[in-house]
């Protein structure tokens, strides 16, 4: 029987503790006005001292299961998108795996930097049509702020602490996308799924956006490192590419797309992609002016809250999309 996946439900966490821009210029070489203008930030949140990426997981994971209505004893999968695990080693995800009170299945994480969560979830879209899995919860968390070079003005003030996850059950029936008028599953099922995904990454451009540490060369954790301006325009660039692609592979034109769930890095390559796509900016999902860059973590976040204040609806068209460190990309369309 073919399989397909659906989101069947998401959530999100935030640390407490919000720091303003106004707040970060006493102790950073940085104005409200420059932040706001250049990125269109206004805030953060940041972890508690002691709060771990895997307890934002956690948070975030237990939301989503709650929101699906599916126990934890029922999934079989966890999987983390992060660049800030807790320890180089075991994975956050199996953390979170025995916090749920999971003692079946198989957790692991995965490192796409800022495009973590559109690998993730493309990883168990894949789990699900081969049979390997029925329910799975894919999770983005981080707690960036840890690899910070607070010195560093031009980098420091464009990240933030977060999480966010999706439950992912299987469905009979291929990709609604290939079956209109509905897939072989009936009932309030009908239809819904990830159409397609889609993943890329240029190690060339690997030295524009990194972490100056890491186990096997420095044995230290590192710092980010950035080249704004080259990552900038390979974002736009880059961007437009995976929405043209992802739209071309089922069919679909910019005005088929109910809402846009973009990476939240700053609200120029935001206002930017959606330019080059002549697509309403009203359709994007925008929470970088209050959770900033949140890497693996933006794309559910956003996803959340979209769909918990009603803006998203059973039926619409979504489109994800990211890019990040490698530099990675890519993106899934869901008909939620
Ligand atoms: N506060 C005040 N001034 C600053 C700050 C700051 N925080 N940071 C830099 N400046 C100064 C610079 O020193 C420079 O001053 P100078 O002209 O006297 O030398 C001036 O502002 C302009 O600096 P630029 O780097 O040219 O500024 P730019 O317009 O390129 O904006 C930014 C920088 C916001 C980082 C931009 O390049 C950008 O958004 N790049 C994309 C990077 C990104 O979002 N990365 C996230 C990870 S990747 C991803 O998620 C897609």
């Amino acid at each position: 029987m073919t399989k397909r996946s659906i989101i069947l439900g998401c959530g999100s966490y935030l640390p407490e503790r919000i720091v303003s821009n106004a707040e970060l210029a006493e102790t950073v070489d940085t104005s409200d006005e420059w932040i706001v203008e250049r990125t269109g930030i206004k805030q953060r949140h940041i972890a508690a001292e002691g709060q771990y990426t895997s307890d934002l997981a956690l948070k975030a994971a237990e939301r989503a299961l709650a929101h699906a209505g599916v126990d934890a004893k029922d999934i079989d999968m966890v999987i983390v998108a992060t660049t800030t695990p807790d320890n180089t080693f075991p994975a956050t995800a199996t953390k979170v795996q025995h916090n749920l009170g999971m003692v079946n299945g198989a957790a692991f994480d995965v490192q796409a930097v800022c495009s973590g969560f559109i690998y993730a979830l493309s990883i168990a879209d894949n789990m699900i049509k081969g049979g390997q899995a029925e329910n799975i919860v894919v999770i983005g968390a981080e707690t960036f702020s840890r690899i910070l070079d607070w010195e560093d003005r031009t980098t420091c003030v464009l990240f933030g602490d977060g999480a966010g996850a999706v439950v992912l059950q299987a469905a009979n029936g291929a990709d609604p996308a290939s079956q209109p008028g509905g897939s072989a599953d009936l009932g309030d099922n009908r239809g819904r799924g990830i159409l397609s995904t889609h993943l890329h990454s240029d190690g060339s451009t690997r030295d524009l956006l990194y972490v100056d540490g890491g186990p096997s060369s420095t044995q230290t954790v590192g710092h980010v490192r950035m080249v704004g301006k080259e990552v900038f325009r390979h974002a736009v660039t880059n961007l437009a590419g995976i929405v043209h692609e992802t739209l071309d592979a089922n069919g679909l034109s910019p005005a088929d797309i109910d809402w846009v769930v973009p990476h939240q890095a700053n609200k120029r390559i935001l206002d930017g992609t959606a330019r080059k796509l002549k697509l309403p900016i009203e359709r994007m999902v925008v929470t970088v002016d209050r959770h900033a860059n949140t890497s693996a973590a933006s794309i559910p976040l956003a996803l959340d809250e979209a769909v918990k204040d009603g803006r998203i609806q059973r039926g619409d068209l979504v489109l994800m999309e990211a890019m990040g460190g490698g530099l990675t990309w890519g993106s899934a369309l869901v008909r939620w």
